[in-house]
C-alpha cells in the first residue's frame, strides 16, 4: 500500500504542482467538484475586472471593435480546437451546451431519413433535446442503453447524440469505433474536454458540443462550444437562424444568408463577460501539457480507488478500472450518497451527488494535490464508518446537489 510519505513525495516532484497557485482556492478546502464547476483562475478575476471597468465601463460599444469582442466566439473556439484535436476554424463558442446540442442535432438529422438515437440514461438535457428534435422532425425517438449503442448505430438512424464520458460512471465511449459506423453522431464532450485526451479528427468525429464551466474553468454558466468538421459546415444549417450567423451581420439584410464558416452556427449577440471569462480559463489550461494532465488524472483516480478499497472495502466504485475506458472523475454507489456528500461538504470536502445513489468526485490535475486525495479519502471513510451522515441536518438541503 502507498504510504503518506510517498504521496507527499509525489506532490513534491509533480511538474503540474505550480498550477494550483494560479487558482483562488480557499485554504483548507478539498475541492473535488471541478467536473461540475471548475475553480476560479486568479487571472480570470483580473481579466473580468479589466473587461468590466475598462472595456465595458470606459470604451463602451467601441470595444466590439477595439477589444475585438466581435471575434471572440471564433477566437476562443480556435483555442478550444487545440484541446480537442480539431482545426481552428471548426469550433465556435456559443449559447449553452443544450442549445448547441439542439442546433447540431437538428442540422444533422434533416440531412438523412431515420430515427434519432440517444442513450436511455444520459444526462437529462441530452435526452430532452433528442426527444424534442424527433418530435419537431416527426421522427422516431430511439433511446438505447449505453452498453448497446454500437449495435444500435444502424442505417435507419438519421443522427445520434452520445455523451463521450458518462456523467455518473465516467465510462468513456470508444469514439473512433462508434464514428466508424457511419451514422452522424453529435458528441457531448461536457465531461471530456479538459479532462481526457481528445483527437476528434483522428477519431472521425464530425459534430460535437461541450461545456465551458466544468474542466475548462470558464465560470458558472459559461458559454458552451460546438464543433463541426470543415467538410460538413457548408452542408448544415442551424435551426436557429440569427443575425450573428449571417454572412454579413452589419449589412442588416433581412434575407438570411449563413456565414460560409463555423460562424453560421452563431445566433444572437454573445454574452461577452462569460465568453471572456471562459477564454481566460482556456488560456490557463493551454499552458499545461495535456499529456501530463491526463497522466496525473489517472494517478489521482488510482490513488483514490486504492485508498477507498483499503479504507472502505464495502463501498462500490462504479468508475472503470482501465484508464482508457474512463474520464476524470471517480464515483461510488451508496443508498445514502446524498447525505454522505452533505456530511463531507460540512467537513470541507466538496463532491456532489447524482441521483439515485452516486457520490461523485472530480479529479482536476491542475488544482488537486495527491495529498488532497489522501486526506479526502480518510475523511470519506470516517463519515461512512461513523455513519455521521445519519444526522438530521444532512437529510435535507438546497435544490442543487
Ligand atoms: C453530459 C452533459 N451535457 C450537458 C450538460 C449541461 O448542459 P447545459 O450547459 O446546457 O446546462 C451537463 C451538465 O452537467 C452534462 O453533464
Amino acid at each position: 500500500m502507498i504510504s503518506h510519505d510517498e504521496v507527499r513525495d509525489w506532490d513534491a516532484t509533480d511538474p503540474l504542482a505550480p498550477f494550483r497557485d494560479r487558482f483562488a482556492l480557499p485554504e483548507g478546502l478539498i475541492y473535488l467538484d471541478g467536473n461540475s464547476l471548475g475553480a476560479l483562475p486568479r487571472q480570470t478575476a483580473a481579466r473580468l475586472k479589466r473587461v468590466v471597468e475598462q472595456e465595458w465601463g470606459e470604451s463602451l460599444i467601441r470595444s466590439w471593435n477595439d477589444a475585438d469582442w466581435v471575434d471572440a466566439p471564433r477566437r476562443v473556439g480556435a483555442k478550444i480546437a487545440r484541446m480537442i484535436g480539431a482545426h481552428e476554424d471548426e469550433v465556435v463558442v456559443a449559447d449553452s451546451t443544450s442549445v448547441c446540442l439542439f442546433k447540431l442535432l437538428m442540422a444533422a438529422a434533416v440531412t438523412r431519413e431515420g430515427a434519432i438515437l440517444a442513450e436511455d440514461d444520459n444526462f437529462p438535457t441530452d435526452a430532452h433535446v433528442a426527444g424534442r428534435a424527433a418530435e419537431l422532425l416527426d421522427r422516431e425517438y430511439r433511446p438505447v442503453p449505453r452498453a448497446r449503442i454500437a449495435e444500435a448505430l444502424t442505417e435507419d438512424v438519421a443522427a445520434a447524440v452520445l455523451t463521450h464520458v458518462d456523467y455518473r460512471t465516467a465510462r468513456r465511449h470508444d469514439m473512433a469505433a462508434l464514428n466508424a459506423k457511419g451514422v452522424p453522431i453529435v458528441w457531448d464532450l461536457s465531461h471530456s474536454v479538459g479532462a481526457v485526451p481528445l483527437d476528434l479528427k483522428r477519431d472521425g468525429a464530425i459534430l460535437a458540443v461541450g461545456c465551458g464551466y466544468k474542466f475548462l474553468n470558464g465560470g458558472p454558466g459559461a458559454p458552451a462550444f460546438l464543433y463541426v468538421a470543415r467538410d460538413w459546415q457548408p452542408r448544415l444549417d442551424s435551426p436557429i437562424a440569427g443575425w450573428w450567423g449571417h454572412k454579413a451581420p452589419f449589412d442588416f439584410s433581412c434575407s438570411f444568408e449563413p456565414a460560409a464558416d463555423i460562424g453560421r452556427f452563431l445566433s444572437g449577440t454573445p454574452a461577452m463577460l462569460g465568453l471572456l471569462a471562459l477564454e481566460s480559463g482556456v488560456d490557463l489550461m493551454l499552458e499545461a501539457d495535456a499529456a501530463l494532465r491526463w497522466e496525473k488524472a489517472v494517478r489521482l483516480h488510482d490513488l483514490f480507488a486504492a485508498r477507498m478499497a483499503e479504507l472502505c472495502p464495502t463501498l462500490e466504485r462504479v468508475t472503470p478500472d482501465e484508464a482508457q475506458e474512463r474520464g476524470s472523475h471517480i464515483a461510488f454507489r451508496h443508498p445514502n450518497a446524498l447525505a454522505i456528500v452533505r456530511a463531507l461538504i460540512e467537513r470541507n470536502v466538496i463532491g456532489d451527488f447524482r441521483t439515485p445513489d452516486i457520490a461523485r468526485f472530480g479529479l482536476t490535475p491542475l488544482t488537486l494535490r495527491f495529498e488532497d486525495v489522501w486526506n479526502a479519502t480518510q475523511i470519506i471513510s470516517e463519515v461512512i464508518a461513523s455513519e455521521a451522515w445519519r444526522e438530521a441536518r444532512f437529510q435535507s438541503g438546497g435544490p442543487v446537489t
